[in-house]
């Protein structure tokens, strides 16, 4: 399975402090941004991985990632250069993806929890038998998200993208696994009345065919908001306090690749050591000495 990072757009929730960053390249406590969401694909053991954001964006996350050799992984690029809507990562992934089955996740959203690698090899195995899996989570205001539409039976029967009266409060967060046909069912998904192409057509695409798996994601896991400044703020207090008290870093990518064999243990620590200057250095070179 291949995997997609979609970090575009214009942050504008977040003026001043995205005018010239990009939002996901913004700190949650240690860390930027995007780690979050890559250590959930590399917790999901995809190593195959394309980063799409806008041109002036990429160069940054270059920077920052290069092509991923120092996590044993490999990262491509792609500029998109107007933001059309989430189903647009699979028209420009086309080639990408190939005939491979895929996994996208937005590049703001921060999941956190010890069920997550199971959940995530659950629905890996679900998009290649069934056709599509994604999440329901349950959330106090869903009307800014996709939302779940149950029957008596809890059977899935729509999903619905921001819908003014929601009809459950499980909100569908931004982690999407499905086989190869998302590719030609993303070119023929039509842009809806705020002009994008959702991929809420693309589930209930597939939930129309009954090929889409919901999981439910239970108390065990955390869904951070991360697109106000307090939700940001919020998500980083979050992060700061779980590794102060548990002595495990959320979301550290070096210490993923290392644990999943994508790295040796000199690797690791090369990169401990360029980075020994911080707490976040430390705590890599504290894993190789066998500390943590
Ligand atoms: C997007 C999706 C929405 C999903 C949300 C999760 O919303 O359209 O269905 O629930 O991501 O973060 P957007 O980020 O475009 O507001």
């Amino acid at each position: 399975m291949k995997g997609i990072i979609l970090a575009g757009g214009k942050g504008t929730r977040l003026y001043p402090n995205t005018i010239s960053v990009s939002k996901q390249l913004l700190p949650i406590y240690d860390k930027p941004l995007i780690y979050y969401p890559l250590s959930v694909l590399l917790l999901a053991g995809i190593r195959d991985i394309l980063l799409i954001s806008t041109p002036t964006d990429i160069p940054n996350y270059q920077k920052l990632l290069g092509d991923g050799e120092k996590l044993g992984i490999h990262i491509s690029y792609k500029i998109q250069d107007h933001p059309r809507g989430l189903a647009d990562a699979f028209v420009l992934g086309a080639d990408f993806i190939g005939n491979d089955s895929v996994c996208l996740v937005l590049g703001d959203n921060v999941f956190y929890g010890k069920d997550l690698t199971a959940l995530l090899t659950k629905a890996m195995h679900q998009a290649e038998a069934y056709g599509a899996a994604v999440f329901g989570f349950l959330v106090k205001d869903p009307t800014a998200f996709g939302v779940v539409e149950f029957d008596k039976q809890h059977k899935v029967i729509s999903i619905e993208e921001k819908p003014e009266h929601p009809k459950s409060n499980y909100a569908v967060p931004g982690l999407y696994f499905y086989n190869n046909d998302v590719v030609a069912i993303a070119k023929d998904v039509k842009p809806s009345p705020r002009g994008e192409i959702e991929i809420t057509s693309i589930n209930n695409y597939y939930l129309q065919q009954g090929r889409l798996q919901v999981t439910l994601m239970g108390r065990g896991i955390s869904w951070l908001d991360t697109g106000t400044p307090k939700g940001m703020h919020k998500a980083g207090d979050f992060v700061k306090m779980v590794q102060e008290m548990q002595g495990f870093y959320i979301s550290c990518i070096e210490e993923i690749a290392w644990h999943r064999g994508f790295i040796s243990t000199k690797q690791l620590q090369k990169l401990g050591e360029n980075l020994r200057m911080t707490e976040y250095g430390q705590y890599i070179l504290s894993l190789v000495e066998g500390k943590s």
